[in-house]
């Protein structure tokens, strides 16, 4: 009898080779592993498309610029391991992981001079469920006390980390961060507030990743002629929202119908999700076609 855990077949590329997850091998010096020095990419795939790839390809360059480690592949060999990684997959629905370090050496936190570490995967996506996006989802507020570079997608996680788990401790689904009695992102997800009628997201800074997802809905809302403002969000509209939607590559776009144990508006997923959604949805046919 195997005693192999159930994701040691999933397809994996490390440092330039295709292999089973179960035997993809890291050193304990790598200081994605020591230090958290390291960059990442979630992208999903539907019907074998991945969702904007020239985007997270790109965001993933950004976040390698600004803490100085090289890109190690060019546009196509990433293209390459995302296709090898789509083909190898068994799911209709894929999830994938990029993820760059800086590489093995002895432990110093001065830059080594040693090639990155690469790593890909793909695991199975689980969208929410229809039942889940009639019910919405529950959020709790929390103090962000995350480093003022979070525009760049590094896996030094552990505040996202603790922030998910609070909102488990009390059974909820997401953490909105809260800054300086600004709302702005969830601890995995960005943010959309309906305000007497207007969709609001805040705006790109280094308070909040560029979501590829919240990008994709300003442009989806606004194409529609759909009032969208990209601008800090006060705590107070968070509390008084008709509407609060949080949007990520895993998730899509969803609603919140519960902030702090309280309903948000009616309680229930509101028209103006209801319409993003299905432009959303409309998109994703258009594209696969
Ligand atoms: N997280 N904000 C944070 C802090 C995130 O970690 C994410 C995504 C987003 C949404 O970005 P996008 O729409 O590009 O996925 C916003 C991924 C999914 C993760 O860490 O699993």
């Amino acid at each position: 009898m195997s005693m192999e855990p159930d994701w040691a077949r999933r397809p994996a590329w490390l440092n330039g080779e295709f292999l089973d997850l179960g035997q993809a091998r890291i050193s304990p010096l790598d200081r994605g592993f020591l230090f958290g020095d390291s960059v990442y990419e979630v992208i999903p795939v539907h019907a074998g498309r991945p969702f904007r790839l020239p985007q997270h390809l790109q965001r993933l360059s950004r976040s390698l610029r600004e803490v100085r480690i090289p890109e190690p592949l060019g546009r196509d060999a990433w293209s390459a391991v995302v296709q090898g990684l789509v083909d190898r997959a068994p799911w209709s629905e894929v999830s994938l992981y990029l993820q760059v370090t800086r590489g093995v050496a002895p432990r110093d936190h001065a830059f080594p001079d040693v090639p990155p570490t690469v790593f890909a995967m793909a695991g199975p996506l689980h969208p929410p469920g229809a039942e889940q996006l009639a019910r919405g989802f529950s959020a709790i507020t929390l103090q962000d006390i995350r480093w003022r570079r979070c525009d760049i997608k590094t896996t030094s996680l552990i505040a996202n980390v603790l922030g998910r788990q609070a909102a488990r401790d009390r059974g909820a689904d997401e953490a909105l961060f809260i800054r300086d009695g600004y709302a702005v992102e969830g601890a995995a997800t960005n943010l959309f507030v309906v305000h007497e009628g207007v969709a609001i997201t805040p705006p790109h800074g280094r308070d909040l990743l560029p979501g590829v997802t919240r990008d994709l809905v300003v442009e989806l809302l606004r194409g529609a002629g759909l009032a969208c403002e990209e601008r800090p969000v006060p705590q107070a509209f968070l509390e008084q929202a008709d509407e609060i939607w949080i949007t990520s590559s895993t998730k899509d776009v969803v609603p919140v119908t519960r902030l702090d144990g309280r309903p948000v508006g009616s309680g229930i997923p509101g028209p103006l999700w209801r319409r993003v959604h299905a432009l959303f949805l409309d998109w994703r046919e258009r594209e696969a076609a």
